[in-house]
Order: C-alpha cells, then sequence, then structure tokens
C-alpha cells in the first residue's frame, strides 16, 4: 500500500467501516514483520515519585491535586526493584515520576542510574537499559543523566499542535520550552520518545494527522500515544470532549499508521489504551506496538500514581501469555533499542 498522506489519514479517522480498520491493520501487521520483526520488548516500569511541581490540566499528579498522597521510593527501594526487573530478564527499565527540577533530584537520579548499572554484569551489554521520563530539565541536567549511564528518554509533546497545547497546560508551560528539551535530548545523544493523548477536549481529527507528520518531521525514536482519560480532580475533566468519538479505536488508528509511517521506531502500548478496553494489548500490539512497560511500582503506592482514572495493571506473565497467544514474542534478555535510532545514527 501506498503511504498514507494528510487527507487520507482524515478519511481513515472518520470511516466508522470495520473493513477500513482492518485493512489498516493488515498493512500495519505487514510493515511491522518486514522492519522490526515479531518481537516485543518490555520495560520494567517503576514510578518512583509521583510528586510534581507542574500543573498540567489534565493529569491527576498535578501539583494542586490536593487530594492525592504523595509518596516517593528511597534509593534501596528504586535498586532493589531494578534487581528483580533484572533477575526476571526485563533487561531495561524505565524510571517515571512527576516533574520536579531540582539540582538535588538530578543527583539523586544521577545515584540511581549509576546504581542500576552496576547491577548488570561488567560487560557493558549486559547491563539494564534505563529508560527515563521524569520531565523538563535543562541541558546540562539532562547532560548529568546521559553521563551517568541513561540512554532514553520519553518526553510526550501531548499535542503538536501549539494553540491545543496552550488550553491543555498552565501558562508556566510552554511549547517552545518542551521542543528545546526534546532537541537537547537529541543533541545529547538520547533515544528520544514523545507522543500525544488522544481525544482531548478541543482535538480533532486534523491536529491528530499534524501529530503524526510532527514525528516523521522530528525523527523521533520512540512513540507513546494513549487515549485521555479525564480524572475525576483535574479541571480538564470538566471541559467536554465530543470531536474524537471513539478515541480508543482512534487510538489504534493513529498507532497503525505512524507504524507505517515510521516503520522501525519503538512504539508503546500504552497502559492508558490497556486501561479502556480488556482487548487493549493485543490492539495494540496488532497496531505495530513493539514495546510494553509492566509495572513493577510496589502495589500499595499504585493507586497513588493516578494519571487518569482506572489504570489498569497486567501482571508479567499475563502479558507475556497475550502476547504469546497473539503471535508475537516477548523479547527477555534484551536491551530492545529503537532499531530507528541505530539507522539514524549510523550505528550496525
Ligand atoms: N489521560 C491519559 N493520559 C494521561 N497522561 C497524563 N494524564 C493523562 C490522562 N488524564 C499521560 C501524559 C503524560 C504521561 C505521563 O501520562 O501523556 O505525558
Ligand atoms: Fe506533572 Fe507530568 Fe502530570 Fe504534567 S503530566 S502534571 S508534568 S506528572
Amino acid at each position: 500500500m501506498k503511504r498514507p498522506f494528510h487527507k487520507d489519514i482524515i478519511d481513515i479517522f472518520k470511516s466508522n467501516e470495520n473493513t477500513v480498520l482492518q485493512h489498516l491493520l493488515a498493512v500495519a501487521e505487514k510493515c511491522r514483520r518486514e522492519s522490526i520483526g515479531n518481537e516485543v520488548y518490555p520495560r520494567g516500569l517503576i514510578e518512583f515519585s509521583n510528586n510534581c511541581s507542574s500543573n498540567c490540566l489534565y493529569c491527576g499528579l498535578r501539583k494542586n491535586n490536593h487530594l492525592l498522597l504523595r509518596y516517593n521510593l528511597n534509593r534501596e527501594e528504586i535498586v532493589a526493584l531494578a534487581r528483580t526487573a533484572y533477575e526476571l530478564g526485563l533487561q531495561s527499565i524505565a524510571l517515571q515520576s512527576g516533574e520536579i527540577a531540582s539540582e538535588a533530584r538530578v543527583d539523586f537520579l544521577v545515584d540511581i542510574i549509576k546504581r542500576i548499572k552496576d547491577l548488570g554484569s561488567q560487560d557493558a551489554n549486559q547491563s539494564i537499559g534505563i529508560t527515563l521520563s521524569v520531565g523538563e530539565l535543562s541541558y546540562q541536567q539532562y547532560m548529568k543523566l546521559w553521563e551517568a549511564g541513561a540512554h532514553r528518554y520519553l518526553l510526550r509533546m501531548e499535542s503538536s499542535d501549539p494553540i491545543l497545547f496552550r488550553a491543555i497546560h498552565p501558562p508556566s508551560q510552554s511549547y517552545h520550552r518542551r521542543l528545546e528539551c526534546l532537541d537537547a535530548l537529541k543533541d545529547i545523544g538520547f533515544q528520544v520518545g514523545t507522543g500525544v493523548m488522544i481525544g482531548l477536549p478541543g482535538q480533532n481529527y486534523e491536529h491528530l494527522a499534524m501529530d503524526l507528520l510532527f514525528f516523521q518531521e522530528r525523527d523521533i525514536d520512540m512513540l507513546g500515544m494513549g487515549p485521555y482519560i479525564p480524572h475525576p480532580d483535574t479541571p480538564l475533566a470538566r471541559v467536554k470532549a465530543d470531536t474524537i468519538s471513539d478515541p480508543y479505536n482512534t487510538t489504534i488508528k493513529m498507532m497503525a499508521i505512524a507504524r507505517l509511517l515510521m516503520p522501525d521506531i519503538n512504539m508503546v502500548a500504552s497502559t492508558a489504551l490497556q486501561s479502556m478496553h480488556a482487548d487493549g494489548l493485543i490492539m495494540g500490539l496488532k497496531a505495530g506496538a513493539n514495546v510494553v512497560m509492566p509495572v513493577l511500582t510496589p502495589e500499595k503506592y499504585r493507586p497513588n500514581y493516578a494519571l487518569y482514572a482506572n489504570k489498569a495493571y497486567k501482571p508479567l506473565a499475563q502479558l507475556q501469555t497475550e502476547i504469546q497467544e497473539a503471535g508475537y514474542e516477548l523479547a527477555l534478555w534484551k536491551w530492545g533499542d529503537s532499531a530507528h535510532y541505530h539507522r539514524r545514527r549510523g550505528i550496525a
């Protein structure tokens, strides 16, 4: 199939025909098998703190949500979770938290990253791959984290449209600053991931088509997209979202088109997608996802990492079974880097 263009993309979003969705999934699947095969890379997700200095209008962790009980895992707890991941064969982990841009937080992370890198054998290929998702920091701070040994970074754009971005963020957060952060991460050498939410109030199919072109133009290595799920204790939950009538299926379509446009990137089957529907994981895989993030955060803290309502958690064993039954393979004992990153950097 020829690659879809702007108008084709909008037509696909608007279509309610099951045959259109099935055809899209079939071509995305073919593209995925040819470019990256059937492996699915796990990242053990450690949500180490829900403190956040930011106030995104959609997110349950926002600073002004005083109903949320805040927590911080300590160094020993985080390193112990990384060790558990390693023992399970999850050779990559993701450290995620709300946004705290202090030097003390960065130094804390540097220490933890170094300790986690020491957990694997001395052979660099056997160490643990580390993805960070801790928000907007300065160039120097990102550099410190890179030098400590982190090598992938996720920073979602949330929307590539500056007006929509402004509508869902407080005035202190700027679209241009977010772009600068993505540029800094790329310049330093990180594998860079971004993404958007789908079904936001004020968002339309045109925005989503532009998001896809934005990812392509910025030559991203990793992509994470999920449906927007209102959190009752946030301002955005009071705003009706009705233009995108079916965020779940629209996310699946977005993912399939993203796979066609960017055949060798890493793309996650997001927790938000899995939280919306019992088939979210399988549909995400069928749409071209090749990354899953089994949650390692201790159970007692999980309800407090409430980005949105009714977040779903699937144990590793269940993820593995579902992945296998859908015809894919959970790739243990591998870093599972983005093939796109290696191609872009000219690494064999
Ligand atoms: N619905 C879906 N995803 C959300 N996120 C935050 N709040 C929500 C929500 N209400 C996502 C954002 C953010 C990531 C950490 O979680 O995309 O980048
Ligand atoms: Fe904080 Fe991130 Fe939530 Fe924004 S999306 S409030 S930065 S945790």
